[in-house]
């Protein structure tokens, strides 16, 4: 039997911008996904039996990435993310059970975490109907502050290159990590909406945008520029600046309309206690996140206004076993 454990994350700045090649900052939270497998006498998820079709990013990563032939497996899948949230609930998902899974078929083999970013990016894009970032598959791998962008980027350290066919032509991105100073006294605050957007439907949003206003390309540019700016005050500790990015990509995401009513009555109720508030993910329903110094009166507001908080260090660590029992 083998467990592991991947986080979920929080694109701080860039999201939907780095499906166009515009950097993303997103680091990783405490909260995650944790599967667990076991040979059995026959294929079962979650108490129930296994139905393939169903659940495209294990299937990937059982068929498709190992080509695993062996014993049927029994698959329990504990989740602490609000799923369809913007959190990355999928990613993690991909990620614990590509984790676990090459623990089980190769225990001696130590798991590399840039393969299984590439693993859980490969489930991500297949279920996405092949417009997926590496963002969410490579901060919840790697763990702490990840870069994606369509060019490296200075002052960050370079830890692999990603290409994916979609159906907007070849895309190329690289990922590379920022070491965060210490930063003792700001917390991230996620609100759940209660409303699930699936990402790939979001994506797909903002391409037909693009398709019948190709002026918007202004704004999907003009989040790269933010979000540089904000990844240098992050790098400095300047949370006040980071903050104030976080603010200003906000405004451009309503602009590309991924922003919601739902989304908008959260970010109103916790913005006096913030020093940023935007959503955070594919928008349309799922999180905001607020920057804070104050987590405890943040996590009211956002109840008070009908949310569910989730309080969260920044940047915690990456994938891992978490037990192995032969
Ligand atoms: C979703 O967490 C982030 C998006 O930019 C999609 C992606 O990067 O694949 C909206």
């Amino acid at each position: 039997m083998v467990t592991a454990f991947a986080p979920g994350k929080c694109i701080l700045f860039g999201e939907h911008a780095v499906v166009y090649g515009q950097p993303a900052v997103a680091v990783s939270i405490d909260a995650g996904v944790e599967v667990t497998i076991s040979e059995s006498s026959r294929w079962i998820l979650e108490g129930k039996p296994f139905e393939p079709s169903r659940h495209p990013h294990i299937s990937h990563i059982i068929n498709d990435i190992f080509e695993y032939t062996g014993r049927p497996l029994e698959i329990d899948i504990k989740s602490e993310l609000f799923s369809a949230a913007g959190l990355g609930s999928s990613a993690a998902l991909s990620n614990s059970m590509g984790a676990a899974l090459h623990h089980f078929v190769r225990p001696n083999e130590p798991l590399d975490l840039i393969s299984l970013a590439r693993i859980g990016h490969s489930a991500e894009a297949n279920a996405q109907k092949g417009r997926a970032s590496p963002t969410d598959t490579a901060t919840s791998a790697l763990g702490g502050c990840v870069v994606v962008s369509g060019d490296r980027v200075k002052g960050t350290q370079h830890f692999f290159d990603a290409t994916l066919e979609t159906p907007e032509g070849s895309r190329s991105w690289s990922i590379s990590k920022v070491e965060l100073p210490e930063i003792e006294d700001v917390w991230l605050v996620l609100g759940f909406t209660g409303i699930g957007s699936p990402t790939g439907d979001m994506v797909a949003g903002v391409s037909e945008l693009l398709k019948s206003d190709p002026l918007k390309m202004k704004e999907i540019e003009a989040i790269g520029e933010i979000t540089y700016s904000g990844l240098r005050a992050l790098s400095s500790g300047n949370m006040e600046e980071v903050g104030h990015a976080m603010n200003e990509c906000q405004e451009r995401l309503r602009k590309i309309g991924v922003s919601s009513p739902e989304l908008e009555n959260l970010i109103s109720a916790t913005e006096s206690h913030s020093l940023g508030v935007k959503l955070t993910g594919a928008g349309g329903g799922g999180c905001m996140v607020s920057l804070t110094r104050n987590p405890q009166r943040v996590a009211e507001c956002i109840e008070i206004a009908g949310g569910r908080p989730l309080v969260s260090k920044f940047g915690s660590g990456g994938a891992r076993i978490v037990i192995e029992e032969n």
